[in-house]
């Protein structure tokens, strides 16, 4: 049986991080992999938020770094869900780092991120279907859509790419 629609503001995620010494390469900028991990963490919650079950990530969209992160900066990531499959969801999860002592906030990357939401026996299961509740919210649905898509192109084309592969070596 489906589950109730739920909306995109019930499982959205807020989490803020000040960046330690330990998160930095030796000229002080936080490293890449630090907020690569906090952004998977936010999109996660929201993703098990929505499905209250736990959820593993099957995909993470290209993640570019627009501005330097530095030692003491209070790192505050925001995680949505855009769009929701049979059993997977899209999240796109923002990066915003506040210079404490000055208020000044930078936009310093943004990503989408594939969940899939497991059963009792680890297996893919349905999650509830998504409510947009405003043109903004249905306008990301239907990018989120097109987006999955497109993913899943490229998968089915990776996976063509491989059977052939092992086709050729058996012959
Ligand atoms: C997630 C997992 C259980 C899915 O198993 P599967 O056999 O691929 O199952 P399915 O083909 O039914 O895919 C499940 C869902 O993921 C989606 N999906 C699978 N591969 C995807 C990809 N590359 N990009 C986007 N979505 C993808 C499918 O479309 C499907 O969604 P839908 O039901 O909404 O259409 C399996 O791929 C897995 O265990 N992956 C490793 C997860 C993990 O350990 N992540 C941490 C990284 S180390």
């Amino acid at each position: 049986m489906a589950s109730q629609p739920k909306s995109i503001r019930d499982s959205q995620t807020v989490i803020s991080q000040l960046m330690q010494l330990t998160d930095a390469n030796p000229v002080g900028n936080v490293q890449g992999g630090i907020i690569m991990r906090l952004v998977d963490e936010t999109g996660g919650i929201a993703a098990a938020r929505h499905v209250g079950r736990p959820v593993v990530t099957v995909a993470i969209d290209s993640m570019a770094f627009y501005s330097p992160i530095y030692v003491g900066n209070l790192v505050t990531l925001k995680a949505s869900l855009n769009y929701v499959g049979r059993t997977s969801m899209e999240v796109g999860v923002r990066v915003e780092a506040e210079d404490v002592l000055t208020g000044e906030i930078t936009h310093t990357n943004s990503a989408y991120l594939v969940y899939v939401a497991l059963d009792e026996n680890l297996q893919p299961m349905e999650v509830p279907p998504l409510l947009a509740e405003t043109p903004e919210e249905e306008r990301r649905v239907a990018e989120g859509k097109l987006r999955q898509e497109e993913r899943l192109r490229k998968r089915w084309a990776e996976e063509a790419r491989r059977a052939s592969e092992q086709a050729t070596q058996v012959t």
